[in-house]
């Protein structure tokens, strides 16, 4: 049989088992992504407190699109740390969050850091192993699906759309902040490798954002798909 962990690609398994990417400097203490610096003063001193605050803004913006209520049931595919299912679980009021990452190591390191809250707030947080492409959860579970940079390491976006449509609800959505082309233009990928390493290493794969859109269309999430 397959599992979730042996479908893993090798550059997945590698830059966030033992090498630990959360690490880095630059991920400011458990965060993995690169933020969202819109209410920023880019001109002022950056530092560790804008780092963290342009994270906690992309998951509020996250948050805020795909229109977590009160008691709501909400999923994050690629959780990471799990920094983002506990902003959600303080901010927004959700009667559960679940994490799920495809990485033994991140599920690890997300117990570890929300050990309080998983204490504190019995039976409203859990992290759970699986793949985006085959999620180890039950049929219209949630009401609101999230996976913030994560994607583009996914490599089947239509597998992931059918997979999220799957565990919502009627009426649920969701919402994915992550990297992609603006167009499908053939030196796009030759571009952003360019630019950035994990995209030459194979880490991250570079498509256009229709990619997205169409999948989640194509999976049955026909209202209001839209790129921001
Ligand atoms: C850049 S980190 C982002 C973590 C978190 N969302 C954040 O913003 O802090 C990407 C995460 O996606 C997970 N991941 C990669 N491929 C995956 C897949 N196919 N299914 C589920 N998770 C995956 C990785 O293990 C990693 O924890």
């Amino acid at each position: 049989m397959v599992t979730d962990e042996t479908a893993m690609r090798p550059a997945v398994r590698e830059t966030y088992g033992p090498a630990d990417l959360s690490g880095a400097p630059i991920f400011a203490g458990g965060f993995i992504n690169f933020g969202y610096w819109q209410a920023i003063d880019l001109d002022g001193a950056l530092g560790q407190v804008e780092r963290v605050r342009s994270q906690e803004d992309l998951y509020r913006h996250v948050l805020d699109a795909v229109g977590l209520e009160e008691k709501g049931k909400l999923l994050e595919v690629g959780c990471g740390l799990g920094m983002g299912c506990a902003l959600a679980l303080r901010e927004y009021g959700p009667a559960t969050v679940t994490g799920l990452d495809i990485h033994p190591e991140q599920l690890r390191r997300a117990r570890g850091a929300q050990a309080d809250l998983l204490r504190s707030e019995p039976g409203r947080l859990r992290f759970v192993q699986g793949a985006a492409e085959r999620m180890t959860l039950a049929d219209g579970r949630f009401d609101a699906v999230i996976s913030v940079e994560a994607a583009q390491h996914f490599p089947d976006l239509g597998a992931f759309a059918a997979e999220a449509a799957r565990v919502l609800r009627p009426g649920g959505r969701v919402a994915v902040a992550s990297f992609f082309t603006v167009d499908d233009a053939p030196g796009r990928p030759a571009e952003l490798a360019e630019l950035l390493e994990t995209f030459a290493s194979g880490l991250d794969i570079a498509r256009p954002v229709t990619a997205l859109t169409d999948a989640f269309t194509a999976a049955g999430l026909s209202q209001d798909v839209r790129a921001e």
